[in-house]
């Protein structure tokens, strides 16, 4: 039976990092407030001339290499964001063109904002096994520092951006790859973090930008409950579902946004911190590339290994959240 891996993966950071020291000249607060809420102590933010396409092409670029595939072999290229180039069209086609990906690729966005690099890989797995396509390209990419509103001290010190890839393509052999996904939405809660502005319900105007509405708004409390419950299900229900113990688990890479949830994940699930690898001190939250990056990091620090099991765990605006097993 055919399985499909992860061949390759690569990220990106833009150069200038913002500290927490730095908003404190920004907004009113402190650095001990932000690491005691938050765990984040500093985040990279993208140039004004760089866009998110920039840094995806750029983790792209290294996926690639390290999978050692040409970009003229992709036929599947998704890019999952919440904050594309342009509202139409896709970021995936901007990053096709300069990327050299052939014309003949099928390429979109995927919008489930943090799960975003789950939701792609689950798509892109399933295309696979299709037999339509034989490599795809994955990327969850992110600026969301052009959607954060700098006055807002509740939300601007949480986000960062970045940009994660990963090359999957089809092996003949069975029981590694993407061994099980489990990927869930709860649409009762879109009004807990969104940005309201610029769709077809609140249309760019002077108004809209005026009251803020293209800003990300967020529920901070209602968002971080839900987040512990619903990460924690899914991993739960991942591990169950393969007959597999927490102590199989080698790795967790959950999505970066709060230390404090991602340590009452580890108590929920009874796995030691050590085995959750956790980076949101020096990138704060950066959505779809969360996951990637962290994922890129973890392998180039020796922390996968051959036969290893690794559990993805993602929630973010929608809410959207889902869970991803893989066997290296
Ligand atoms: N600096 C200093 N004080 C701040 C602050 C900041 N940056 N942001 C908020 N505060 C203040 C609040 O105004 C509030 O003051 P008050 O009690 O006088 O009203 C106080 O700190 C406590 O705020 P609260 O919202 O209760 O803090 P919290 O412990 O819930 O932490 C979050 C706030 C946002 C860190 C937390 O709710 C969270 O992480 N939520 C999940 C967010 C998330 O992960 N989103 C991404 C989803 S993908």
């Amino acid at each position: 039976m055919a399985s499909v891996i992860i061949a390759g993966v690569g990220s990106y950071a833009p150069k200038r990092v913002l500290t927490n020291a730095d908003l404190m000249k920004i907004v009113d607060t402190t650095d001990e407030w932000i690491v005691s809420r938050s765990g984040i102590r500093e985040r990279h933010i993208a140039a004004d001339d760089e866009a998110t396409s920039d840094l995806a092409i750029k983790s792209a670029e290294s996926a690639l290499i390290d999978a050692n595939i040409k970009a003229s072999e992709v036929d599947l290229l998704i890019v999952a964001t919440a904050t594309p180039d342009y509202p139409l069209p896709s970021t995936a086609c901007v990053v096709q063109h300069k990327l050299g990906v052939p014309p003949h690729a099928t390429c979109f966005d995927i919008s489930a904002a943090c799960s975003g690099f789950l939701y792609a890989m689950e798509v892109a797995y399933g295309l696979i096994l299709t037999n339509r396509y034989k490599c795809a390209l994955i990327i969850g990419a992110e600026k969301l520092s052009s959607i954060v509103d700098w006055k807002d001290r509740t939300t601007c010190v949480l986000f960062g951006d970045g940009a994660g890839a990963a090359v999957l393509k089809k092996v003949d052999q069975p029981g590694i790859g993407i061994i099980g996904s489990d990927l869930g939405a709860d649409g009762e809660m879109v009004d807990a973090l969104l940005m309201p502005g610029g769709g077809s319900r609140c249309p760019a105007s002077t108004k809209s930008v005026e009251s803020g509405q293209h800003f990300l708004r967020m529920k901070g409390k209602e968002v971080f409950k839900n987040a512990v419950r619903v990460m924690e299900t899914v991993a739960r229900e991942m591990v169950e579902q393969h007959h597999l113990t927490v102590d199989q688990i080698s790795l967790v890479i959950p999505h970066q946004a709060n230390i404090r949830i991602i340590e009452a994940l580890s108590t929920n699930l009874g796995i030691p911190m050590e085995k959750f690898y956790v980076n949101l001190d020096r990138y704060g939250n950066t959505s779809a590339a969360s996951i990637p990056l962290a994922l890129d990091e973890a392998r180039r620090a020796g922390r996968i290994k051959p036969g290893d099991y690794t559990l993805f765990v993602a929630f973010g605006a929608g809410l959207t959240y889902g869970s991803t097993l893989i066997r290296w």
